[in-house]
């Protein structure tokens, strides 16, 4: 949080295919992978460009017998665009790679559709909604020079992570 790289707004990239952004897709995974997120946008890793990547949520019976979200497949998405599908939102708990050890109750739009092309030059176009739209909200903002603690509404639920012990970790 702080660097220039993460305030700005990141540069469109004109093929999705060409070998530097194979390798900056390489370079995102491998630094998602290390940091235990489950997403990340290419200025998380100081490269301005217009690239984003997430697990995507699946739906699934917790312990507890409700239905928890939790990371499935991976999604690649260059140059993505992002529309709320409704005014509707919902406040939730994001934490961040690039800023760490805090959390904060974020509201998000609840249904989103998302279009993109792959790094394989595949069109994508997808309807989100609950933690998969949080996800795609929170990385897209990456990408136009927004954290999330720039979205929240009430500054007392910034936390530190270690002082709210009941919530689990999953940094976008
Ligand atoms: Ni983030």
């Amino acid at each position: 949080m702080g660097h220039p790289t993460l305030l700005r707004r990141a540069e469109p990239v004109a093929d999705p295919c060409a070998p530097d952004i194979q390798a900056l897709v390489r370079d995102m995974h491998d630094t998602m992978e290390a940091e235990g997120g489950i997403g990340i946008a290419a200025p998380q890793i100081g490269v301005s460009r217009r690239v984003i990547m997430f697990h995507v949520p699946e739906i699934r019976d917790g312990e507890d017998g409700e239905m928890d979200e939790c990371a499935g497949p991976l999604r690649v998405l260059v140059n993505p665009v992002l529309t709320s599908l409704s005014e509707d939102q919902e406040v939730d708990w994001e934490g961040c790679l690039s800023v760490p050890g805090l959390r904060g109750a974020v509201p998000r739009y609840v249904s989103v559709r998302y279009t993109g092309q792959t790094p394989e030059g595949e069109t994508v176009d997808i309807c989100a909604d609950g933690f998969h739209a949080r996800v795609v909200q929170h990385e897209f903002d990456h990408l136009e020079g927004v954290l999330y603690p720039q979205r929240m509404t009430d500054m007392r639920s910034l936390v530190f992570t270690a002082a709210q012990d009941t919530q689990e970790e999953s940094e976008l």
